[in-house]
């Protein structure tokens, strides 16, 4: 029987290899008036059309596809090598590119290139606090003790440093940033904290600030998606069952706060004046994260995530799927900060990527990039 993800994934097969002639080897972040645009390579969503690219590779082993993914990893080499300007979302970058060419194609300057970027990150590392420090002080002067649940999905990268060189230390980093999730990001009702701020010299929690959400008390849903599919990839690795537990707890505020057609607003607790902004990048995000909590499930446990991951990949798929030529994302309504009126209501890469990502899990897809 042809499933309805049967169908979507060949439209999004279909739409990726025809978009990439246009796209080839550049940085699409948002769609403006049905177009991708450019961004700059060093830039946190540098990954996500290699990922793409990647994904309908696996498929379709197109050279052509190969050779736009090969080129976008060389370019992010003078990002990966210059130093000045790296952040915490390695792991976005790098696990999308080289440590997604590596594991498909066993190229050894890729997995250099993954090894280089764990090492970004784990010196990020503040032991004081335990925690990943997020931005640099260029972006946010005062930052030094910033840790954000988005690098929660960068952490894999120091799993998969750990098993390719069979040297827990980079694990170890990535358990003390995840205890640390645990414990200061994700309140008793499931909901997330953006960003988390410690005295960097003392470790010391100092408060917490709303980021990309509403505010300091809100729920950003991105955030909550992050910390879904972080949390599990997390369980994957070290299967430690409190990681599973906690991914289970910010699932359940994720799916009880989303409307009738499972498109969520920007933050889950905006006021009334302020949820027009939609995300349809957070569903893709969090439909992936349920689908990675199912391979660790079984029985009638498993089949409620995997049905409600499957609902929300549906609605994206019928009411804000693009699959005509007058768009080239794949899924419309995405939002990157609706505080700052920056991409609000818009296409987004990673929308599509999560998109696409599900689908092939649906699939039966096991293996994948993270
Ligand atoms: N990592 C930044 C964001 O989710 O917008």
């Amino acid at each position: 029987m042809i499933e309805w993800y049967d169908e979507a994934w060949e439209q999004a097969i279909k739409k990726v290899s025809q978009i990439s002639n246009r796209i080839e080897d550049t940085f699409p972040h948002v769609s403006i008036e049905g177009q991708y645009n450019s961004e700059r390579s060093g830039f946190w969503t540098a990954g996500f059309w290699p990922g793409l690219l990647w994904l309908i590779y696996k498929e379709t082993q197109d050279e052509n596809i190969k050779k736009y993914a090969v080129s976008c990893e060389m370019q992010l080499d003078k990002d990966l090598h210059n130093f000045v300007g790296i952040h915490h979302d390695v792991g976005f970058m790098w696990i999308l590119s080289s440590v997604a060419h590596y594991k498909l194609l066993k190229d050894e300057e890729s997995r250099k290139r993954g090894l280089i970027a764990a090492s970004h990150l784990a010196g990020r590392f503040n032991i004081k606090g335990n925690f990943i420090r997020a931005w640099t002080d260029k972006v946010y002067a005062d930052s030094q003790g910033w840790a954000i649940i988005d690098c929660i999905m960068n952490v894999p990268l120091l799993y998969w440093a750990s098993e390719e060189l069979n040297d827990p230390r980079f694990k170890h980093i990535a358990m003390a940033h995840t205890e640390t999730v645990m414990n200061e990001f994700i309140r008793n009702d499931g909901s997330v904290h953006h960003i988390v701020c410690f005295d960097p010299e003392s470790g010391e929690r100092v408060g917490a600030l709303g980021g990309q959400g509403y505010s300091e008390e809100s729920a950003w849903a991105r955030g909550a998606a992050w910390a879904i599919y972080g949390l599990s990839i997390g369980y994957g690795y070290t299967k430690d069952k409190r990681y599973l537990d906690k991914a289970k707890q910010v699932a359940h505020f994720f799916i009880a706060n989303l409307p009738e057609d499972k498109l969520p607003c920007w933050d889950f607790r905006a006021p009334k004046e302020h949820r027009d902004g939609k995300d349809s990048s957070a569903a893709a995000c969090a439909a992936s994260g349920l689908l990675e909590l199912c391979k660790y499930l079984d029985g009638i446990e498993r089949d409620f995530y995997h049905e409600k991951a499957e609902e929300i990949l549906h609605s994206l798929y019928e009411n804000y799927g693009a699959w005509g030529d007058e768009e080239e994302a794949l899924i419309t309504m995405g939002t990157v900060n609706y505080t700052r009126s920056k991409y609000v209501n818009t296409p987004i890469i990673y929308g599509d990527y999560f998109f696409v990502e599900a689908l092939a899990k649906l699939k039966g897809e096991e293996e994948l990039f993270w």
